[in-house]
């Protein structure tokens, strides 16, 4: 009797842009809503599924902020970041550097206290359990304005040792970069990474900003830097790594069809394009699933999907660079062969993570 061959396992990646908040799924935000006595306005998981349908990223931004309500207490973020590097592993994660929402919390009442603890215990527990090594990355909400991101940012540094970065994310058309360069120069005098969402909806000028007045070392999204040429020349010539999110982009119609998703045309201008799955709860998909839907909607073959692995593990904290330095927890490699073997301009690339001690 012959049988139909093993599917084949995922490629090896890492992962670079994933919302911690964006992995809750309606099973488990009903188990909480349940546990903490925090009703939802949806009779069950199917019904709060069925309302999503976005229409742009404030639409998704709404419903997500809404339903993030049922998480209280730290055991709920333990569970949430459980369940994700669980999800995450199955598709071929080997690392995460993930983003989380600290003032999305805080105005909640939920004290920080218990979601780096909750954070924590989780991600040390499911790390452990499934071989994946991560790094939080705390993100500025746009929207709140720069005095609030510095308070946030002083809360955070009574947990400095637990994040590797900061990032800034939520609304984004109205709230340029630059309104966050104060903020940005503390983290980098902390000696944290800096990131920032740019060009998902806002414009060219908001990854230039970024770029120069926060002094950003990847991009999250960037697809609207093809709009300007010479910004596309200064991120190749640099290598940025761009955290593109091909379902995002659909979900939140920054894409209006896959022909729209411009992952082959950042990929022919040299970019340091990786794939990432930024809200797998509410797009669709986590990150092996975009890696699937790129091959069957834009045919990428699979050498240039491996390339798009390798290249997460090259744009990742783990790599050396330039004031880069890769803690402890970071320390557990890449898989053989996800190095790339050549240096890049920036002297990232062909050498194992950097030995802290
Ligand atoms: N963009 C901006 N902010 C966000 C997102 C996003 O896709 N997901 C969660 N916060
Ligand atoms: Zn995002």
């Amino acid at each position: 009797m012959t049988r139909a061959p093993l599917p084949a396992a995922p490629v090896p990646k890492a992962e670079l842009h994933l919302h911690i908040e964006g992995t809750l799924e309606p099973g488990l935000a009903f188990r909480l809503a349940e546990r903490n006595g925090v009703p939802l306005p949806y009779a069950g998981p199917a019904e709060l599924a069925a309302a999503y349908a976005f229409t742009s990223l404030r639409s998704f931004l709404d419903l997500y902020y809404a339903t993030m309500a049922v998480l209280r207490r730290a055991g709920d973020f333990a569970d949430l970041a459980q369940a994700y590097l669980g999800r995450a592993a199955a598709q071929g994660v080997r690392h995460a550097e993930i983003f989380f929402d600290p003032q999305a919390h805080l105005a909640r009442g939920v004290p920080l206290a218990e979601v780096m603890r909750g954070l924590g215990e989780g991600l040390a527990a499911g790390g452990e359990r499934f071989g994946v090594s991560t790094g939080l990355i705390a993100c500025f909400l746009r929207d709140s304005g720069p005095a609030g991101a510095l308070d946030c940012l002083h809360q955070l540094l009574d947990y400095r040792g637990q994040i590797i970065g900061v990032g800034l994310d939520s609304a984004e058309v109205g709230y340029p970069p630059e309104l966050f360069a104060d903020v940005f120069a503390a983290a980098a005098r902390e000696g944290l990474h800096r990131v920032a969402h740019a060009g998902e909806e806002g414009p060219p000028g908001y990854i230039w900003q970024a770029l120069d007045v926060l002094g950003a070392e990847r991009i999250d999204h960037g697809v609207r830097c093809l709009e300007d040429p010479v910004l596309v020349r200064r991120l190749a010539a640099d290598q940025v790594p761009l955290t593109v999110c091909p379902l995002s982009n659909l979900r939140l119609r920054v894409a209006r069809s896959w022909a729209d998703v411009p992952v082959r045309e950042m990929l022919e201008a040299g970019l340091l394009v990786t794939i990432n799955s930024d809200d797998p709860a509410y797009f669709g998909g986590y990150v092996d699933d975009n890696f699937q839907a790129l091959a069957r909607e834009l045919g990428l073959d699979d050498d240039t999907l491996r390339q798009l692995a390798a290249n997460s593990f090259r744009a990742s904290f783990l790599a050396p660079g330039p004031g880069r330095a890769a803690p402890d927890r970071l320390r557990r490699a890449a898989p053989d062969g996800q190095r790339p073997a050549a240096p890049d301009p920036q002297g990232r690339a062909g050498t194992p993570a950097r030995d802290p001690g």
